[in-house]
């Protein structure tokens, strides 16, 4: 059976005017959001600074850090509203950390993995928590073709045994490629250019809702 999915609207906002036109576009219409943070040093780019942050008011805010150092970041996204800081594996942190202040400050934790990053180095995080996000792409930018192993790297997670992962794909999500990624075992799905590049934002969304809707 496939599982339940569910589509995310992201947000790699430069500008507090992009910010706040999707942040109000996920709460009309999907009550969740994915906020992409970039510090320039993990990735080029760089996002809107936290404190710029208009008040999230959602269900579902996570937080995706593509930064060096995720650690200090976590006690002001909890204070901004997030729910759940998805930290890159390739990232610097001392994992008892990690989970440490996530305990003390309540933040759920998720791992995101990059594309050319052997899946075992993820495994021995599967105990800290059972949130994965695979990269369908280089991180840092949006609208970049999915890379052809996303679905394989999302079946092999999920065949994993004794592992219930809950498995989100950020990058490169589009109607082509959703149908793939939702049989190969993904339950989330991260969109950005998909909804927000070109045409209406609602028929975007709604259409590729459509393509995960349960069938069974
Ligand atoms: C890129 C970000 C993604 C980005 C996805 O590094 O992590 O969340 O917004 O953009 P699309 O959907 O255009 O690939
Ligand atoms: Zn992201």
């Amino acid at each position: 059976m496939k599982p339940n999915s569910v589509i995310i609207p992201g947000d790699l906002a430069t500008t507090r005017e992009a910010f706040v036109s999707r942040l109000d576009f996920a709460r009309q219409n999907a009550r969740s959001i994915h906020i992409d943070i970039a510090d320039g040093q993990f990735v080029d780019s760089t996002t809107l600074p936290i404190k710029d942050w208009p008040a999230l008011d959602i269900d579902y805010a996570e937080a995706h850090l593509m930064v060096k150092d995720p650690i200090p970041y976590l006690t002001e996204l909890k204070q901004a509203g997030i729910t759940r800081a998805i930290v890159h594996i390739e990232s610097f942190f001392n994992p008892d950390d990690l989970i440490a202040q996530a305990k003390e400050i309540d933040i759920l934790l998720g791992f995101a993995v990059n594309p050319d990053t052997d899946l075992e180095h993820l495994k021995s995080f599967f105990d800290l928590g059972n949130y994965i996000q695979v990269m369908g792409i280089e991180p840092g930018k949006t609208g970049q073709p999915m890379l052809p192993q996303t679905p394989l790297a999302v079946s092999y997670l999920r065949r994993i045994p004794s592992r219930r992962l809950v498995i989100s794909v950020d990058g490169g999500v589009h109607p082509d490629t959703l149908p793939g990624l939702r049989q190969a075992g993904a339950n989330f799905f991260v969109a950005s250019s998909s909804i927000y590049d070109s045409g209406d934002w609602v028929k975007n969304y709604k259409h590729m809702l459509e393509l995960v809707k349960d069938d069974e």
